[in-house]
């Protein structure tokens, strides 16, 4: 089985994936969020794209870059780029569900235009020097949808398939549509990669059970709220307090140091531990020290507060998120 870790926007990027394989479980793969390819853009990448690409900043672990777009040109583009860094692989994203995107028939947008898509595919597929994996959903309203773009997808040569199994209207309501994933497990001869609601090692060992077959699985918010996650899965140790302290003072020196400046490094702190609070059920430190901290030594201050009380080592016994973990 493969391990992957989802890309999230403005979450999972480089400091936040060196500090969790340094510290946790490493991944076999990390795909890296969205790159947005336009033709009006000017450069390449932007700064923040830059930065969370820039091979340096990548250094001992396998990074997969990911390509927004429904332009082949843009697409070929971009990816010259990235092999100018030297990756040998790169994400197509048909998933993304939100408004903007979908709205420029882009991500799970641009599964509904079927003829558009396939043209698309034919150019990057044609011509694309690296290898191309796809990352999607099921379909932009309907889970049917998917018999038919899993056929369009299974005439290239993509170096895998990720499918995360709802439609772009579900946004992350919802549960897994297991049986329309079930469809695609049932016809499917090349490598797939099942992404979605993997929590605990329950939900891991349900699809694992469900979908034997498959080569791996890719996991985003579950193990944001509890990076432990995979050593519970493998039945290993639990991290320790210290590893969780080392982890934590990794990721606030790394921010401190390279945000722009003292709100940014905060702000993202504070994106992380949207998800990281679930892992300390016995102490609400979200709601009444992290999130209304002014200033990094606030900061600092609660989380060597946390680690210094908290009763047990954290065990990711939450379950699942609530409505404002998705
Ligand atoms: C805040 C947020 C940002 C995301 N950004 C991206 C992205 O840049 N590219 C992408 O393919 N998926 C993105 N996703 C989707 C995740 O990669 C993943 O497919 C989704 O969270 C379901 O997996 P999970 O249940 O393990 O989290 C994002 C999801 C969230 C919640």
């Amino acid at each position: 089985m493969k391990y992957y870790m989802a890309p999230l926007e403005e979450v999972t990027e480089a400091i936040y994936r060196n500090a969790y394989h340094a510290f946790f479980f490493p991944m076999d793969k990390y795909f890296a969020p969205f790159i947005s390819a336009k033709p009006n853009k000017g450069r390449l990448f932007n700064y923040r794209e830059k930065r969370d690409i820039l091979p340096e900043n990548n250094q001992n672990l396998y990074l997969v870059p990911q390509i927004l777009t429904n332009q082949s040109e843009d697409f070929l583009r971009t990816v010259k780029g990235l092999m100018e860094y030297g990756y040998q692989e790169v994400n197509l994203n048909l998933g993304c569900p939100s408004r903007p995107v979908v709205n420029g028939g882009r991500g799970s947008g641009f599964l509904e235009k079927k003829e558009k898509l396939k043209q698309f595919l034919d150019e990057i597929f044609d011509k694309c020097p690296i290898e191309i994996s796809i990352k999607t959903r099921l379909g932009r309203y309907h889970e049917e949808e998917i018999d038919e773009l899993f056929e369009l997808f299974s005439n290239y040569p993509y170096e895998e398939l990720i499918v995360h199994p709802r439609v772009q209207t579900d946004y992350y309501k919802g549960s897994p549509r297991f049986d329309a994933f079930a469809g695609v497990y049932q016809k499917n001869e090349k490598p797939l990669i099942y992404n979605g609601d993997i929590f605990t090692k329950e939900d891991y060992e349900d699809v694992v059970k469900r979908f034997p077959k498959i080569d791996g699985v890719m996991l985003g918010r579950g193990v944001l709220a509890n990076p432990g996650l995979l050593s519970v899965i493998h039945g290993q140790e639990l991290p320790s307090l210290e590893v969780w302290g080392a982890f934590l003072e990794h990721l606030y020196q790394d921010f401190t140091e390279n945000a722009v400046n003292e709100e940014k490094a905060l702000f993202k702190l504070k994106e992380i531990w949207c998800y990281l609070r679930y892992s300390f059920p016995k102490m609400d430190i979200w709601n009444t020290r992290i999130k209304r901290c002014q200033n990094l030594k606030e900061y600092r201050m609660a989380v060597e507060e946390l680690l210094k009380h908290y009763p047990e080592i954290p065990n990711g016994a939450f379950g699942k998120l609530d409505e404002e973990g998705r």
